[in-house]
């Protein structure tokens, strides 16, 4: 496996783009607090540079959850540490994921979340592999809509590795 020699998303574009998202986020839910979940590992650089931007009180709660091995959906999910309930309940969250690819995370943790009785969950997503999605779930803001190719950076893996890149790359077969 190698990395493509030219990034899919480059960091230029990835911050321009956080920086809409954060717009899109703060037109839509105004002034009041918000509870940014941010699913772990992928997620993280992500939710980072995305809460910098948010001009509402944020709050943050950390998932964990995995379906990968490799660079194969297993279609089973664990899910990890859903935050206490009492952190949940009545508040507004935003659901914060590296990539949206068969759906079958999110499904899982919004679940999880719902049963929380939340006010409000609202998704974002800086990637979106649409075709390949299994569920009916759909993202509120997404970054970046990209084809069905595997792709590492800015927090997403391959075995764990990758995730300090700046920029997002393919992984192409050698
Ligand atoms: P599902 O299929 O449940 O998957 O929507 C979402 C999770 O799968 C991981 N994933 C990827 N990770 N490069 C990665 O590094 C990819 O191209 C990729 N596609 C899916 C990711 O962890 C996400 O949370
Ligand atoms: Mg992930």
């Amino acid at each position: 496996m190698r990395l493509s020699d030219q990034p899919l998303i480059s960091r230029k574009a990835i911050e321009a783009r956080v920086a809409e998202l954060a717009s899109e986020v703060a037109s839509h839910h105004g002034d009041g607090p918000l509870l940014m979940v941010v699913v772990l590992k992928g997620a993280a650089m992500f939710a980072c540079d995305l809460m910098r931007k948010l001009p509402m009180p944020v709050t943050v709660e950390y998932v964990r959850a995995s379906s990968y091995v490799g660079k194969r959906s297993s279609g089973e999910v664990d899910v990890d540490s859903l935050p206490a309930a009492g952190r949940v309940r009545g508040r507004r969250i935003l659901l914060v994921e590296d990539i949206l690819d068969t759906g079958y995370t999110i499904s899982r943790l919004r679940a999880g979340l719902d049963r929380l009785k939340p006010a409000r969950i609202t998704l974002c997503t800086l990637l979106d592999k649409p075709s390949r999605r299994k569920t009916e779930v759909a993202a509120d803001y997404v970054g970046f809509v990209i084809p069905d190719s595997f792709v590492v950076g800015y927090g997403l893996d391959y075995n764990e590795q990758y995730r300090q890149l700046p920029d997002v790359y393919a992984l192409e077969d050698e």
